[in-house]
C-alpha cells in the first residue's frame, strides 16, 4: 500500500500530497476536480502507460514547466518515483529507492489494479484489450511478465519488418524467432496460470455473490519448441499477411455469464460491469494468498453505478483487502465504510 504519495504537475493537479492509510482511500469532489487523475497516476506506479494509456506528455500539467513527478513512499519505506523531464516529455524516468530502474522494476514492488468506467465495454471490446487486462492480472502474481510481453513485442516487430522487407536473412529471422518463442512461450503459460487460478477462485464462491462470470483462455498453448517451429514455418504466410499470425500475442481472456450460460458480451451493462468487477476481486484475494500482499485496487466511479445492497456487498468484500481507492462525485456514496481515508479534491 502507499503511505505517501506527492504529485507535482501532474494532469490538473499542480502540488498534492497524501497520506492515505491502509484500508479505503476515498476521493470525491466535483467533476473535473481530478479524482481520475490522482488514481492514473498511482496506475503510473507500474510498467506500462497507466490507466488512461495517455501519452506521457499528455500527463505532464498543460501549464506547467514541462514534465511531471509521481513520488511514493510504500508501507515498506520503499520510494518510487516516476515521471518526466521537460527535456524529454515521453521518456519515462523511473527510481527505485533514489536509483535509477526500469519500469518494469515497479512491479517487483507494489501491484496496482484498476476499474474504470472506460472498461465497462471489455467483453464487447477487441481481443487486444482483454490480454491488456489479463496480462495486468497476471502481473501481479509474475513481475517478470511485463519483460517477456515487451521483448516478444520487440522481436515481433523486428521480424515482422524482415519480412516486410522482403529481405528476410535468415539467421538473424532464426534470432528472432527464438526470442518471440522463449518470452512467448513463458508469457503464454503466465497467462494460463493465472486464468487457471482464476477459474478456481470464481468457481469457489457463493451463489448470491456480486456475479458468476467464467474464464478460459484461447490462443496459443504450446512450448517455446513448437511456437519457433510455427514462426519458421509461418514466414511467407506472415510475410504475405503483413503481420505474425500465430502465437500468444492473438490470444483472448474469455468470459462467460455462468447463470445465463451465455458469452459476458450478451450480459446487460450492469451485469457486465458486476463480472468484471467478481473477476478484479477474486483476483486480488488470489493475489493476496499467492503473494502474501494485497494488490493496490482503483476502483473510478463504481460505487455510483450499484444499488445500496450491492454497495454494501462489495465494500464488505473490500474490507478485507489491502488498500482500496474508490472515486465518487458525492461522499454520501460512502457513508456505509466506517473508517478510511477521506479525500475532496
Ligand atoms: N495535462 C493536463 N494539464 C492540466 N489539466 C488537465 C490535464 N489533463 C487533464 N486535465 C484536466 O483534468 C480534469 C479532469 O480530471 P479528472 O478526470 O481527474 O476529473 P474527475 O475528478 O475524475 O471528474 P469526473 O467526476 O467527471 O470523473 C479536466 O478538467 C481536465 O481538463
Ligand atoms: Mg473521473
Amino acid at each position: 500500500m502507499l503511505r505517501r504519495l506527492v504529485l507535482t504537475d501532474v494532469r490538473n493537479h499542480h502540488a498534492l500530497t497524501l497520506a492515505p492509510a491502509a484500508g479505503f482511500v476515498i476521493l470525491t469532489g466535483p467533476n473535473g476536480a481530478g479524482k481520475t487523475n490522482v488514481l492514473e497516476a498511482v496506475s503510473l506506479l507500474t510498467p506500462g502507460r497507466g490507466l488512461r494509456r495517455a501519452p506521457l506528455s499528455e500527463v505532464a500539467r498543460h501549464d506547467g514547466p514541462g514534465g511531471f513527478g509521481i513520488a511514493a513512499t510504500l508501507a515498506d519505506g520503499t520510494e518510487l518515483a516516476t515521471g518526466t523531464l521537460a527535456t524529454a516529455p515521453e521518456r519515462r524516468v523511473v527510481r527505485v529507492n533514489a536509483a535509477a530502474a526500469s519500469a518494469g522494476a515497479l512491479a517487483e514492488r507494489i501491484a496496482v489494479l484498476w476499474l474504470t468506467p472506460a472498461m465497462d465495454r471489455l467483453f464487447t471490446d477487441t481481443a487486444s484489450e482483454r490480454r491488456r487486462f489479463l496480462d495486468r492480472l497476471t502481473l501481479a502474481f509474475e513481475p517478470r511478465h511485463a519483460r517477456h510481453t515487451s521483448r516478444y513485442d520487440a522481436a515481433m516487430r523486428d521480424r515482422n519488418r524482415l519480412l516486410a522487407e522482403g529481405q528476410a536473412d535468415g539467421d538473424w529471422l532464426s534470432a528472432l524467432e527464438a526470442q518471440m518463442a522463449e518470452h512467448g512461450a513463458a508469457l503464454a503459460d503466465a497467462r494460463a496460470r493465472t486464468v487457471s487460478a482464476l477459474h478456481a477462485a470464481l468457481s469457489r464462491h457463493p451463489r448470491g455473490d456480486i456475479a458468476h462470470p467464467s474464464v478460459s483462455l484461447d490462443g496459443w498453448a504450446g512450448g517455446a519448441g513448437e511456437l519457433a517451429e510455427a514462426l519458421r514455418h509461418g514466414r511467407a504466410r506472415d510475410a504475405a499477411a503483413g503481420r505474425t499470425l500465430i502465437g500468444p500475442h492473438r490470444g483472448d481472456l474469455i468470459v462467460r455469464h455462468c447463470d445465463k450460460d451465455q458469452p459476458a458480451a450478451l450480459a446487460s451493462t450492469g451485469e457486465q460491469k458486476a463480472m468484471l468487477l467478481a473477476i478484479v476481486l477474486a483476483h486480488a484475494e488470489l493475489v493476496v494468498e499467492h503473494t502474501g500482499r494485497a494488490p493496490v485496487l482503483l476502483l473510478d466511479e463504481v460505487a455510483a453505478h450499484l444499488d445500496p445492497a450491492r454497495r454494501a456487498a462489495l465494500f464488505e468484500r473490500l474490507d478485507t483487502l489491502g488498500q482500496v481507492w474508490m472515486t465518487g462525485t458525492e461522499p454520501a456514496l460512502f457513508d456505509a465504510i466506517g473508517a478510511a481515508t477521506r479525500i475532496t479534491l
